[in-house]
């Protein structure tokens, strides 16, 4: 067998098993299973990145996807996905795309797959201001989904932050200086009782929720949706602003 003809077979099987992830050179070269790979097809033929980056490639109109599986989980990603317009009420609405299950699924491990990789832990280098990221300095709670049984109403309330039909944590940062669509809510506690004179810090709270028209903080706006009064239950509010009053 000649040299180059090895040198051409050995060149065809590490083609086979190695599949390039280049997200401009942020990702080297390494081996993706062949769901994920069949979920980067989806992703690509679909157009996600037109809107969506991943490392931060891609299109800045919709929020970067690279921690979304760790950050949302399987099966909220699947439900999602099937029907994305029933998330976010009021919210620039993600188009449905006509996934097939095993479609979806390949997207959701393609997603994994690129949140797992070492780089990310060290993404993003600062906070991207883009609704749904991380970063945003939500507290580790939230993810635990015994928080939202909890006893305790600060618990419950950083759970609600970040679930639906809330999901304040989507267009609400919890870092100092984080605009993502509504200011940053860290230090929302001290800042709340100077807001509106005769209200309490409490007070101006519950009414920013439920009725987020009547006080529109200066440089932005009036977008924060005018239902929370009657999808969130009496407690739930309370629960929320619990929590809110933490953030000192
Ligand atoms: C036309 C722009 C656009 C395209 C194309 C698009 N998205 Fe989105 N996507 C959005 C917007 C806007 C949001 C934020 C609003 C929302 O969550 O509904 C979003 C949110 C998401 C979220 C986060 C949901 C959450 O609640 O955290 C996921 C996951 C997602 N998109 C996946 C995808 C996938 C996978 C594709 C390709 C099949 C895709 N997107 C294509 C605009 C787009
Ligand atoms: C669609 C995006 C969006 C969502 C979701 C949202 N908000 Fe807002 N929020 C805003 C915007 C924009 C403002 C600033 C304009 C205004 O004052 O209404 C705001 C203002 C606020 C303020 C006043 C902040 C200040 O500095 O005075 C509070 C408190 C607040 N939101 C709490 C919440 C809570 C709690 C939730 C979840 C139940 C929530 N928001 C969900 C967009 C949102």
């Amino acid at each position: 067998m000649s040299g180059t003809r090895l040198f051409f077979i050995a060149c065809l099987l590490i083609s086979l098993v190695v599949v390039v992830a280049a997200f401009g050179g942020t990702l080297t070269t390494r081996t993706m299973p062949t769901e994920a790979a069949a979920g980067m097809r989806i992703w690509k033929a679909n157009q996600c990145e037109g809107c969506h980056t991943l490392y931060g490639q891609g299109g800045a109109f919709a929020p970067d996807l690279t921690h979304i599986f760790q950050q949302r989980g399987d099966t909220y990603l699947t439900e999602f996905l099937v029907n994305p317009s029933a998330f976010h009420p009021g919210q620039r609405a993600m188009p449905r795309f006509d996934l097939t299950v095993s479609e979806t699924d390949n997207l959701i491990t393609f997603l994994e797959w690129i949140g797992g990789q070492p780089e990310a832990e060290t993404w993003p280098p600062r906070p991207i201001v883009v609704s749904g990221s991380v970063s945003l300095g939500v507290p580790e709670t939230v993810t635990n989904a015994d928080s939202a049984a909890s006893d305790d109403p600060v618990v419950r309330g950083a759970a609600l932050f970040q679930s639906p039909p809330a999901i304040c944590g989507t267009c609400h940062a919890l870092v100092p200086d984080v605009v993502v669509v509504g200011p940053s809510l860290a230090g929302i506690a001290s800042r709340a009782g100077t807001r509106v004179d005769g209200q309490s810090a409490e007070a101006y709270i519950r009414n920013s929720i439920i009725h987020p028209g009547d006080y529109i903080v200066d440089g932005f706006l009036d977008v924060m949706q005018k239902n929370f009064g009657e999808v969130l239950t009496a407690e739930e509010i309370n629960d929320l602003i619990a929590f809110l009053m933490t953030l000192e």
